[in-house]
């Protein structure tokens, strides 16, 4: 598979994945976090398919789209090993939905460069969240989850946190 097709099925798989987890959140409370903003796109889909949530983006390198900049105050800017625990302390575990899009493109490298990343997650989420990731988290508290049909395996991860 060439490149291009394999980034065409990781943004159809996120399409996918974000529209299930929308639904999935419906009726029970929470924040909703995205741990990347990039260019910004995963970002303005939860804010389109979830208007009423209150949206919190994580990156350290803020360059979105223009019309995919957060408002003031629901952008936290920063490198997550710092701005993630900071949070938590002042939030606590409020998230119903956590998207973690940071990636290199190559997930065998993502579990090593972001080994610190899964405890972070785990501290935010409430119970019953769920975590979804495009590469696979080990953590004791996040139990895997079923992704719904259409998405292939190994293309993204989903997570309910346990207790
Ligand atoms: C794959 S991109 C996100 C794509 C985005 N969700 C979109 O749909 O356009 C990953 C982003 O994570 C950010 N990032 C990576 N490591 C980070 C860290 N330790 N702290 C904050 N941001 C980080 C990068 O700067 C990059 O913009």
């Amino acid at each position: 598979m060439s490149r291009l097709d394999s980034f065409i099925r990781r943004l159809e798989a996120q399409r996918r994945v974000l529209d299930w987890a929308a639904a999935s959140i419906a009726g029970r409370p929470g924040l909703v976090l995205e741990l990347g903003l990039g260019n910004g796109r995963t970002y303005d889909h939860l804010r389109e398919i979830l208007p009423e949530r209150e949206i919190y983006v994580f990156e350290r390198n803020v360059s979105p789209n223009p019309r995919s900049m957060p408002p003031t105050g629901r952008l936290v800017e920063g490198d997550m090993a710092a701005t993630l625990p900071d949070f938590a302390a002042r939030h606590g575990r409020q998230a119903a939905l956590i998207h973690v899009d940071v990636t290199t493109g190559v997930p065998e490298r993502d579990r090593t460069l972001f080994a610190w990343l899964p405890d972070h997650v785990a501290a935010l989420a409430a119970p019953e969240a769920l975590v979804l990731s495009g590469w696979a988290i080990d953590h004791p508290t996040l139990a895997a989850v079923d992704l719904p049909d259409g998405v292939p395996t190994g293309r993204y991860f989903a997570y309910r946190r346990q207790g």
